[in-house]
């Protein structure tokens, strides 16, 4: 077994991606897949072709599983079994932190050192110099397979030693994506009642997010410290104001405003609160108070 040697099980679109771009850079590559038929371009490649996952996983130090999803990868891992002792495994299949925790304890009895992964990207773009991969464990774990981590993605970002983490953070940004693109396609409805095409209002949209990157950091800094300084933003009262504005020019288009509805109740129910004059980032302490179980779930995943 070569020290550079990696085995990748599952060779899908984002397997077939890791696989390739570890031939690419060099590494002695074993791939296995369940159907035999997908191991065809890495093995074209280079790849040596495992019959089952337990005689990939034997084959290399670090093993790569990235199968569809969480029930998946449990049945390759029950494939693996006592094979995975002495390695590392690194999971890039698409996890909730619950099935990250779990694979993590499957690891650790099975005597195997755990990472877990999330691709935050396309499966083309892997083996770029940019590409956006998470991962989360051990951080010596992590430093002893670092370079070759990079090869799948130049743009590699450890992100906590809780196994989790990755998959948290994964959810999270689906999370946000999701309400930020139910939210664009409303945008776009409204704009197009008023017979405006889509396509006109598109670079406005571009060029405004452009300015948001930066409030990021400095939001997340206001809700880790509980510092709500209305000098950026506007108070909470200032907000909910305009959102009634909003709610109504939509509404008057027949556009659904269910969401932003929601967001004017969180609104009032802080200004009820007596906390109008905070900035909006304050929201988050009505957030957290009525999500049902946030507390428990905050201390499960943590860095
Ligand atoms: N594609 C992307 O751009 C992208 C981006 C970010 C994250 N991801 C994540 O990467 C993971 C793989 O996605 P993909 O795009 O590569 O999917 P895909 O092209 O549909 O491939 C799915 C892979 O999972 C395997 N598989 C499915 N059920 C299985 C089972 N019960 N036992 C063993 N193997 C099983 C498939 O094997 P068969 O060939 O035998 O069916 C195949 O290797 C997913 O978790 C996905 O969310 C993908």
């Amino acid at each position: 077994m070569s020290a550079d040697a990696v085995a990748v099980l599952g060779t899908g679109r984002m397997g077939g991606a890791i696989a390739g771009a570890l031939l690419a850079a060099g590494h002695r590559t074993t791939v296995w897949n369940r159907s035999r038929d997908r191991t065809g371009p890495p093995a074209e490649a280079g790849a040596t072709v495992a019959d089952t996952p337990a005689t990939a996983a034997a084959a290399a130090p670090l093993v790569i599983l990235c199968v569809k999803d969480d029930r998946a990868a449990r049945e390759v891992m029950a494939g693996v079994g006592s094979a995975i002792a002495g390695r590392t495994l690194v999971n890039m299949t698409t996890s909730t932190p619950e099935a990250a925790h779990a694979a993590a304890a499957w690891a650790a009895g099975h005597g195997a050192e755990y990472l877990g992964g999330a691709a935050m990207t396309d499966y083309r773009l892997i083996g770029g110099p940019q590409t956006h991969l998470l991962y989360s464990g051990p951080s010596e774990v992590f430093d002893r397979h670092k370079a070759t981590l990079l090869t799948l993605g130049g743009g590699a970002r450890y992100v906590g030693a809780d196994p989790a983490v990755a998959a948290l953070f994964d959810m999270a940004m689906n999370s946000l994506y999701f309400e930020f693109w139910i939210g664009y396609l409303h945008t776009l409805a409204m704009v197009r009642r008023e017979g405006v095409a889509a396509s006109q209002f598109a670079p406005v949209v571009a060029r405004t997010i452009g300015e948001i990157p930066p409030l990021m950091p400095m939001i997340a800094e206001q809700a880790d410290h509980g510092d709500y300084d209305p000098a950026t933003q506007g108070t909470v009262a200032e907000l909910a104001a305009l959102t009634r504005t909003v709610i109504e020019v939509r509404g008057s288009r027949a556009v659904d405003t269910e969401r932003l509805e929601h967001l004017a109740s969180l609104l009032d129910r802080r200004i009820r609160d007596g906390h109008g004059e905070q900035g909006p980032t304050s929201l988050i302490e009505t957030i957290e108070e009525i999500t049902a179980g946030g507390g428990a779930a905050r201390q499960e995943v943590h860095g």
